[in-house]
Protein backbone atom coordinates (compact mmCIF):
# COMPACT_ATOMS: atom_id res chain seq x y z
CA UNK A 1 0.00 0.00 0.00
CA UNK A 2 0.84 3.47 -0.78
CA UNK A 3 2.87 4.57 2.26
CA UNK A 4 1.59 8.85 2.10
CA UNK A 5 -1.99 6.82 3.04
CA UNK A 6 -0.44 7.57 6.59
CA UNK A 7 -0.65 11.32 5.89
CA UNK A 8 -3.78 11.30 4.33
CA UNK A 9 -5.41 9.23 7.44
CA UNK A 10 -4.29 11.82 9.67
CA UNK A 11 -6.36 14.82 7.37
CA UNK A 12 -9.16 12.01 7.80
CA UNK A 13 -9.26 12.01 11.89
CA UNK A 14 -8.09 16.21 11.86
CA UNK A 15 -11.64 16.41 9.72
CA UNK A 16 -13.66 14.96 12.12
CA UNK A 17 -11.72 16.37 15.20
CA UNK A 18 -12.24 19.84 13.90
CA UNK A 19 -16.03 19.06 13.36
CA UNK A 20 -16.95 17.59 16.74
CA UNK A 21 -14.57 20.05 18.10
CA UNK A 22 -17.63 22.79 18.11
CA UNK A 23 -19.12 20.54 20.45
CA UNK A 24 -17.05 20.44 23.09
CA UNK A 25 -19.06 20.99 26.04
CA UNK A 26 -22.51 21.10 25.20
CA UNK A 27 -23.81 18.34 26.52
CA UNK A 28 -25.18 17.07 23.08
CA UNK A 29 -23.15 13.59 22.06
CA UNK A 30 -25.34 12.97 19.40
CA UNK A 31 -24.44 15.81 17.10
CA UNK A 32 -20.84 15.34 18.11
CA UNK A 33 -20.87 12.17 16.80
CA UNK A 34 -23.23 13.35 13.91
CA UNK A 35 -20.51 16.18 13.07
CA UNK A 36 -17.51 13.66 13.22
CA UNK A 37 -19.09 11.29 11.14
CA UNK A 38 -20.14 13.72 8.08
CA UNK A 39 -16.76 15.16 8.08
CA UNK A 40 -15.06 11.96 8.26
CA UNK A 41 -16.99 10.60 5.10
CA UNK A 42 -16.60 13.49 3.29
CA UNK A 43 -12.83 13.46 3.66
CA UNK A 44 -12.63 9.70 3.18
CA UNK A 45 -14.31 9.95 -0.40
CA UNK A 46 -11.64 12.24 -1.51
CA UNK A 47 -8.60 9.45 -0.80
CA UNK A 48 -6.56 7.21 -3.88
CA UNK A 49 -8.25 3.34 -2.42
CA UNK A 50 -11.19 1.56 -2.91
CA UNK A 51 -12.06 0.38 0.98
CA UNK A 52 -15.16 -0.97 2.72
CA UNK A 53 -16.31 0.07 6.33
CA UNK A 54 -16.21 -2.99 8.32
CA UNK A 55 -15.91 -1.26 11.87
CA UNK A 56 -18.06 1.58 11.72
CA UNK A 57 -21.00 3.69 12.95
CA UNK A 58 -23.71 0.93 12.60
CA UNK A 59 -25.63 -1.45 10.18
CA UNK A 60 -26.87 0.28 7.23
CA UNK A 61 -30.04 0.55 8.53
CA UNK A 62 -29.47 2.02 11.45
CA UNK A 63 -26.39 4.68 10.38
CA UNK A 64 -26.87 6.47 7.29
CA UNK A 65 -22.81 7.55 7.17
CA UNK A 66 -19.93 4.96 7.51
CA UNK A 67 -22.30 2.05 7.97
CA UNK A 68 -20.68 -1.59 7.99
CA UNK A 69 -20.33 -1.92 4.73
CA UNK A 70 -20.99 1.09 3.05
CA UNK A 71 -18.03 1.89 0.15
CA UNK A 72 -15.60 4.70 0.23
CA UNK A 73 -13.05 5.99 -1.93
CA UNK A 74 -12.40 7.25 -5.59
CA UNK A 75 -9.70 4.50 -6.97
CA UNK A 76 -10.01 0.80 -7.71
CA UNK A 77 -6.90 0.25 -5.91
CA UNK A 78 -5.36 -0.69 -3.12
CA UNK A 79 -8.65 -2.78 -1.95
CA UNK A 80 -8.67 -1.94 2.21
CA UNK A 81 -10.98 -2.37 4.82
CA UNK A 82 -12.04 0.64 6.96
CA UNK A 83 -12.66 0.91 10.78
CA UNK A 84 -13.76 3.88 12.08
CA UNK A 85 -14.61 5.71 15.45
CA UNK A 86 -15.49 9.33 13.96
CA UNK A 87 -15.65 10.10 17.73
CA UNK A 88 -14.61 7.87 20.37
CA UNK A 89 -15.77 8.72 23.33
CA UNK A 90 -19.49 11.11 23.00
CA UNK A 91 -19.89 11.62 26.52
CA UNK A 92 -16.57 12.92 26.81
CA UNK A 93 -16.67 15.38 24.44
CA UNK A 94 -20.28 16.11 25.33
CA UNK A 95 -19.11 16.91 28.69
CA UNK A 96 -16.03 18.52 27.70
CA UNK A 97 -13.67 16.14 29.80
CA UNK A 98 -10.51 14.60 28.91
CA UNK A 99 -9.63 11.66 26.30
CA UNK A 100 -12.08 12.54 23.42
CA UNK A 101 -10.71 11.28 20.08
CA UNK A 102 -11.45 10.67 16.11
CA UNK A 103 -9.75 7.43 15.18
CA UNK A 104 -9.73 6.03 11.67
CA UNK A 105 -7.37 2.42 11.04
CA UNK A 106 -6.99 0.61 7.76
CA UNK A 107 -5.80 -2.80 6.68
CA UNK A 108 -5.72 -4.78 3.30
CA UNK A 109 -9.16 -6.35 2.50
CA UNK A 110 -10.06 -9.35 5.24
CA UNK A 111 -7.39 -7.64 7.75
CA UNK A 112 -9.94 -6.76 10.53
CA UNK A 113 -11.78 -8.86 12.84
CA UNK A 114 -15.66 -8.48 12.16
CA UNK A 115 -16.96 -7.85 15.67
CA UNK A 116 -20.19 -5.30 15.06
CA UNK A 117 -22.04 -4.00 18.46
CA UNK A 118 -20.67 -6.29 21.17
CA UNK A 119 -18.35 -6.46 23.78
CA UNK A 120 -14.69 -7.40 24.08
CA UNK A 121 -12.12 -8.08 27.18
CA UNK A 122 -8.90 -6.83 26.83
CA UNK A 123 -5.78 -6.55 28.45
CA UNK A 124 -3.03 -4.36 26.54
CA UNK A 125 0.99 -3.21 27.46
CA UNK A 126 3.52 -1.51 25.58
CA UNK A 127 6.76 -3.21 23.98
CA UNK A 128 8.61 -2.69 26.90
CA UNK A 129 6.63 -6.16 28.23
CA UNK A 130 5.10 -7.02 25.19
CA UNK A 131 4.97 -11.12 26.10
CA UNK A 132 4.02 -10.87 29.84
CA UNK A 133 0.54 -10.53 29.20
CA UNK A 134 -1.73 -13.56 29.46
CA UNK A 135 -6.03 -12.43 29.35
CA UNK A 136 -5.91 -15.99 31.42
CA UNK A 137 -3.94 -15.10 34.21
CA UNK A 138 -5.31 -12.69 37.20
CA UNK A 139 -4.75 -8.86 37.54
CA UNK A 140 -1.85 -9.76 40.20
CA UNK A 141 0.21 -12.55 37.78
CA UNK A 142 -0.08 -9.86 34.88
CA UNK A 143 1.02 -7.00 36.92
CA UNK A 144 3.79 -8.87 38.61
CA UNK A 145 5.29 -10.02 34.98
CA UNK A 146 4.87 -6.47 33.58
CA UNK A 147 7.05 -4.59 36.35
CA UNK A 148 9.80 -7.66 35.97
CA UNK A 149 9.63 -6.73 32.05
CA UNK A 150 10.21 -3.29 32.94
CA UNK A 151 12.55 -3.80 36.67
CA UNK A 152 10.43 -2.29 38.19
CA UNK A 153 8.00 -2.33 41.33
CA UNK A 154 3.89 -3.35 41.04
CA UNK A 155 3.60 -0.21 42.78
CA UNK A 156 5.09 1.91 40.20
CA UNK A 157 2.77 0.75 37.75
CA UNK A 158 -0.51 2.29 36.55
CA UNK A 159 -3.44 0.64 35.17
CA UNK A 160 -6.27 1.80 33.51
CA UNK A 161 -9.60 0.22 33.26
CA UNK A 162 -13.18 2.09 32.64
CA UNK A 163 -15.24 2.58 35.67
CA UNK A 164 -18.08 -0.31 35.80
CA UNK A 165 -19.49 -2.51 38.30
CA UNK A 166 -18.33 -5.39 36.45
CA UNK A 167 -14.37 -4.23 36.61
CA UNK A 168 -15.36 -3.90 40.91
CA UNK A 169 -13.43 -7.57 41.51
CA UNK A 170 -10.36 -6.89 38.91
CA UNK A 171 -10.03 -3.43 40.72
CA UNK A 172 -9.68 -4.89 44.29
CA UNK A 173 -7.65 -7.29 43.17
CA UNK A 174 -5.22 -4.52 41.65
CA UNK A 175 -5.44 -2.40 44.61
CA UNK A 176 -4.30 -5.69 47.04
CA UNK A 177 -1.56 -5.86 44.56
CA UNK A 178 0.26 -2.59 45.33
CA UNK A 179 -0.63 -0.86 41.60
CA UNK A 180 -2.08 2.37 40.81
CA UNK A 181 -5.17 2.53 39.06
CA UNK A 182 -6.66 5.24 36.64
CA UNK A 183 -10.82 4.86 36.61
CA UNK A 184 -11.58 6.30 33.16
CA UNK A 185 -15.60 7.05 32.74
CA UNK A 186 -15.23 6.43 28.64
CA UNK A 187 -13.24 5.69 25.99
CA UNK A 188 -10.86 3.25 26.21
CA UNK A 189 -8.77 3.44 22.25
CA UNK A 190 -6.94 6.35 23.85
CA UNK A 191 -4.88 4.79 26.88
CA UNK A 192 -4.65 1.59 24.84
CA UNK A 193 -2.43 3.24 22.85
CA UNK A 194 -1.26 5.66 25.46
CA UNK A 195 0.14 2.08 27.26
CA UNK A 196 2.24 1.82 23.78
CA UNK A 197 3.91 5.11 24.73
CA UNK A 198 7.37 5.41 26.81
CA UNK A 199 6.37 7.91 29.68
CA UNK A 200 2.90 8.26 29.03
CA UNK A 201 2.01 7.05 32.63
CA UNK A 202 0.36 4.17 31.59
CA UNK A 203 1.12 0.75 31.44
CA UNK A 204 -1.64 -1.61 31.53
CA UNK A 205 -4.91 -1.42 30.20
CA UNK A 206 -7.54 -3.82 30.61
CA UNK A 207 -11.37 -4.67 31.28
CA UNK A 208 -14.51 -5.34 29.40
CA UNK A 209 -15.34 -2.92 26.82
CA UNK A 210 -16.73 -1.98 22.75
CA UNK A 211 -14.79 -5.20 20.50
CA UNK A 212 -14.78 -2.19 17.98
CA UNK A 213 -12.95 -0.23 19.98
CA UNK A 214 -10.55 -3.22 20.46
CA UNK A 215 -10.13 -3.67 17.11
CA UNK A 216 -8.65 0.18 16.89
CA UNK A 217 -6.81 -0.52 19.96
CA UNK A 218 -4.88 -3.72 18.24
CA UNK A 219 -4.33 -2.07 14.88
CA UNK A 220 -2.50 0.72 16.99
CA UNK A 221 -0.75 -1.34 19.03
CA UNK A 222 0.31 -3.41 16.28
CA UNK A 223 1.87 -0.25 14.53
CA UNK A 224 3.85 0.13 17.84
CA UNK A 225 5.24 -2.69 18.45
CA UNK A 226 2.53 -3.21 21.88
CA UNK A 227 1.04 -6.28 23.49
CA UNK A 228 -2.85 -6.59 23.41
CA UNK A 229 -4.86 -10.19 23.86
CA UNK A 230 -8.96 -9.33 23.31
CA UNK A 231 -11.59 -11.95 23.95
CA UNK A 232 -15.32 -11.45 22.43
CA UNK A 233 -17.86 -11.36 24.98
CA UNK A 234 -21.15 -12.89 24.04
CA UNK A 235 -23.41 -11.20 26.55
CA UNK A 236 -26.91 -12.81 24.84
CA UNK A 237 -28.03 -15.94 22.82
CA UNK A 238 -28.95 -13.60 19.79
CA UNK A 239 -25.12 -12.10 19.85
CA UNK A 240 -23.85 -15.96 20.05
CA UNK A 241 -26.44 -16.91 17.29
CA UNK A 242 -24.49 -13.66 15.01
CA UNK A 243 -21.35 -15.50 15.68
CA UNK A 244 -21.05 -18.23 12.62
CA UNK A 245 -22.18 -15.40 10.35
CA UNK A 246 -19.11 -13.29 11.68
CA UNK A 247 -16.69 -15.92 10.94
CA UNK A 248 -16.41 -16.89 14.91
CA UNK A 249 -16.66 -20.76 15.33
CA UNK A 250 -14.51 -20.33 19.09
CA UNK A 251 -16.41 -18.29 21.18
CA UNK A 252 -13.19 -17.84 23.93
CA UNK A 253 -11.07 -17.64 21.29
CA UNK A 254 -8.02 -15.19 22.48
CA UNK A 255 -7.06 -13.02 19.59
CA UNK A 256 -3.77 -11.39 19.66
CA UNK A 257 -2.96 -7.70 17.82
CA UNK A 258 -2.01 -9.94 14.81
CA UNK A 259 -5.12 -11.45 14.75
CA UNK A 260 -7.48 -8.92 15.17
CA UNK A 261 -5.21 -6.26 12.71
CA UNK A 262 -3.54 -8.40 10.00
CA UNK A 263 -1.14 -7.22 7.13
CA UNK A 264 -0.08 -3.62 6.49
CA UNK A 265 -2.04 -1.93 8.91
CA UNK A 266 -2.52 1.99 9.16
CA UNK A 267 -3.41 4.16 12.30
CA UNK A 268 -4.66 7.57 13.07
CA UNK A 269 -6.08 9.67 15.42
CA UNK A 270 -6.98 13.38 16.81
CA UNK A 271 -7.16 14.44 19.90
CA UNK A 272 -10.89 16.29 20.83
CA UNK A 273 -10.73 16.52 24.01
CA UNK A 274 -7.20 16.62 26.34
CA UNK A 275 -5.38 13.76 26.93
CA UNK A 276 -2.63 11.58 27.90
CA UNK A 277 -1.37 11.42 24.63
CA UNK A 278 -3.12 13.39 22.56
CA UNK A 279 -3.82 17.36 22.70
CA UNK A 280 -7.60 18.51 21.79
CA UNK A 281 -8.76 21.18 19.49
CA UNK A 282 -7.86 24.56 20.26
CA UNK A 283 -9.53 27.40 18.59
CA UNK A 284 -7.94 30.63 17.56
CA UNK A 285 -8.87 33.64 15.71
CA UNK A 286 -9.65 32.56 12.49
CA UNK A 287 -8.35 28.60 12.85
CA UNK A 288 -7.65 25.83 14.89
CA UNK A 289 -4.99 23.79 16.22
CA UNK A 290 -5.04 19.85 16.07
CA UNK A 291 -2.87 17.16 17.34
CA UNK A 292 -2.68 13.80 15.66
CA UNK A 293 -0.68 10.65 15.59
CA UNK A 294 -0.31 8.80 12.57
CA UNK A 295 1.33 5.04 12.10
CA UNK A 296 1.89 2.56 9.89
CA UNK A 297 2.85 -1.50 10.84
CA UNK A 298 5.11 -1.93 8.00
CA UNK A 299 7.58 0.45 8.92
CA UNK A 300 6.39 1.03 12.59
CA UNK A 301 7.31 4.41 11.92
CA UNK A 302 5.09 6.46 14.56
CA UNK A 303 4.18 9.92 13.83
CA UNK A 304 3.23 13.41 16.32
CA UNK A 305 1.48 16.47 13.94
CA UNK A 306 0.79 19.01 14.99
CA UNK A 307 -1.20 21.03 12.50
CA UNK A 308 -2.54 24.79 12.32
CA UNK A 309 -5.60 25.15 10.42
CA UNK A 310 -6.50 28.44 9.12
CA UNK A 311 -10.34 28.32 7.74
CA UNK A 312 -9.86 31.66 5.55
CA UNK A 313 -8.72 28.64 3.26
CA UNK A 314 -10.89 25.67 4.66
CA UNK A 315 -14.26 27.32 4.00
CA UNK A 316 -15.97 23.45 5.64
CA UNK A 317 -15.00 24.43 8.90
P1 LIG B 1 -19.04 5.99 22.74
O1 LIG B 1 -19.59 4.98 21.80
O2 LIG B 1 -20.08 6.83 23.38
O3 LIG B 1 -17.97 6.79 22.09
O4 LIG B 1 -18.37 5.21 23.98
C1 LIG B 1 -17.21 4.51 23.77
C2 LIG B 1 -16.81 3.64 24.96
O5 LIG B 1 -16.58 4.36 26.16
C3 LIG B 1 -15.59 2.85 24.57
O6 LIG B 1 -14.38 3.56 24.65
C4 LIG B 1 -15.67 1.66 25.47
O7 LIG B 1 -14.97 0.57 24.92
C5 LIG B 1 -17.17 1.41 25.54
O8 LIG B 1 -17.81 2.65 25.21
C6 LIG B 1 -17.63 0.95 26.88
O9 LIG B 1 -18.96 0.57 26.79
P2 LIG B 1 -19.98 0.72 28.03
O10 LIG B 1 -20.22 2.20 28.22
O11 LIG B 1 -21.20 0.02 27.58
O12 LIG B 1 -19.33 0.11 29.22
Amino acid sequence: MDRNLALELARVTEAAALACGRWVGKGDKISADAAATDAMRRTLDSLDFSGTVVIGEGEMDEAPMLYIGEKLGNSSQPKVDIAVDPLEGTNLCAKGVNGAIATIALAPRGGFLHAPDMYMEKIVTGPAAKGAIDINASPTENLTRIAEAKSCNIEDLTVVLLDRPRHDKAIAEIRKAGARINLITDGDVAPAIAAAVDGSGVDMMMGIGGAPEGVLAAAALKCMGGDMQGRLVFMTQEEKDRAPGMGITDLDKVYTCEEMASGDVFFAATGVTNGELLNGVRYFSGGAETHTIVMRSKSRTVRFIEARHYFEHKPLY
